[in-house]
């Protein structure tokens, strides 16, 4: 029976008051939504002889009874290490992917942070899908650094509320953590991914192919986010960077592989285990080292790519949980040697400024602040008890914390 029938509970005309209301029985909605994606690795994506960007994009394409299309963003950067690359994108979905045509040839923008710092990038993206209409069956394919999908996957989510993002990174970074998230963000308001949302993506297609043109900074800059999950969650892995540190210097790509795999397997089984994929709670797990990355790559205007400051973060937070007694010198000296054999930085100067006026915007310690807005709720940061094992907590002593940074600037003068 239909329940507005009933004549206990439907409205009479006429009937409505403030203590009808209140007397109403509260509705409990409740949604349950379940994504998944796949995240492919590959190499030689575009060849024409690899099917697996058209399996992932058309796996029915002989059931699909209207006309999607594509478009395709790529990161400046890539673009210039590939030239042939713009040319292979569009051949390759002429060949391989009639049934999702490209709308207009691969679309060229900025690559690195810049990308997120200028809203001209986001209003390009989002014009570019109005201009080719681009419905939520079509899709965007975003081939570049962290910075340049994190950008285009804000405009593609907030376009029609969400157009399909094919993610196909290109760093080390991007391939291991950045690329693999259900987040995407820009930059506003002085503060690093003030705006953005939580919107999965379609898919996400890896190609070592890519990484062979990354600087030494980029090559070296995304495994920071592999020795954070290992510290926080796998000794082993921990212990096999040690191990290969010659080889990843010497840019053996079977020996990146495997770090950027099994990075990748750690993040996204925290995204789907984790219990808070969509950061619900004041907790962020696998951001250890990130309040002060994130406050140090602006206080540096970008000069420390995130991957940099990623590692001087967990140096940092290694550094005050060796202080605190939570780990010993020992485990603490292993973290640094391996964060410096690499050739990742431990310190930078921007760490001194305003160090006694916390408050100050200049000073690296208002990024304790700022992390906790941007999560809301108390203050929780991760620290170790141990390689392999985190640890929260819902306070930092200011003293320590510089006194940390004082280690870490004696440490790094010694090495000049
Ligand atoms: N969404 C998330 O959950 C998440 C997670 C981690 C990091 N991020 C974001 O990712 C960004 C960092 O990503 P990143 O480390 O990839 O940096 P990036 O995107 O800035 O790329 C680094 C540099 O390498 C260039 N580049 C990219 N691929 C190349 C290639 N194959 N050959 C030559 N040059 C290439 C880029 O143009 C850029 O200049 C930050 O903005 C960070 O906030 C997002
Ligand atoms: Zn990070």
């Amino acid at each position: 029976m239909n329940s507005m029938n009933n004549k206990d509970t439907a409205p009479q005309a006429g009937e409505a008051s403030a203590t009808d209301a209140d007397a109403l029985p509260p509705i409990q909605q409740r949604i349950q939504v379940t994504f998944e994606y796949p995240v492919r690795f590959s190499r030689g994506i575009f060849s024409p002889e690899n099917a697996l960007l058209r399996e992932v994009m058309a796996p029915n394409d002989q059931e699909i009874a209207f006309s999607r299309k594509a478009i395709c963003f790529v990161d400046a950067n890539v673009a210039e290490a590939h030239p042939e690359l713009l040319d292979k994108v569009s051949d390759y979905f002429a060949a391989q992917l009639d049934a999702i045509p490209l709308a207009c040839p691969p679309i060229v923008l900025p690559g690195g942070e810049i990308v997120k710092q200028d809203p001209a990038h986001v209003d390009a993206v989002i014009n570019r899908i109005a201009e080719y209409r681009l419905c939520r069956k079509c899709y965007v394919v975003a081939i570049g650094g962290g910075a340049l999908i994190d950008m285009v996957g804000y405009a593609c989510a907030i376009a029609h509320r969400g157009i399909p993002l094919v993610r196909i990174p290109t760093t080390v970074l991007a391939q291991n953590d950045a690329a693999l998230s259900v987040k995407n963000a820009v930059n506003a308001y002085n503060a690093k991914n003030f705006l953005g949302t939580f919107t999965p993506p379609h898919s996400v297609i890896c190609d070592a192919d890519f990484l062979a043109t990354l600087n030494t900074r980029d090559w070296m800059g995304g495994v920071s986010e592999a020795i954070k999950v290992a510290l926080l969650q796998d000794a082993d892995f921990f212990r096999y960077m040690e191990e290969n540190v010659l080889a990843l210097r010497q840019r053996d790509l079977s020996a990146m592989q495997r770090v950027i795999y099994r990075c990748a397997q750690l993040h996204l089984d925290h995204i789907s285990k984790g219990g808070d994929p969509l950061e619900r709670g004041s907790s962020r797990p696998l951001d250890f080292g990130h309040w002060a990355a994130h406050k140090l790559e602006s206080l540096t205007h970008f000069k420390l790519h995130h991957g940099e400051a990623v590692a001087i973060g967990l140096a940092l937070d290694s550094t005050y949980s060796w202080q605190m007694g939570f780990i010993d010198a020992t485990q603490w000296e292993r973290i640094i040697n391996l964060l410096t054999e690499l050739g990742l930085p431990v310190f930078d100067p921007a760490m001194l400024s305003h160090l006694d006026t916390p408050d100050d915007p200049a000073s690296v310690l208002r990024g304790l602040h700022e992390f906790r807005e941007h999560l809301g709720g108390p203050l929780t940061i991760m620290l170790l008890r141990d390689i392999g094992h985190g640890h929260e907590v819902h306070e930092m002593d200011l003293t320590v914390v510089v006194r940390s940074i004082r280690i870490l600037e004696g440490f790094f003068k010694k090495k000049a």
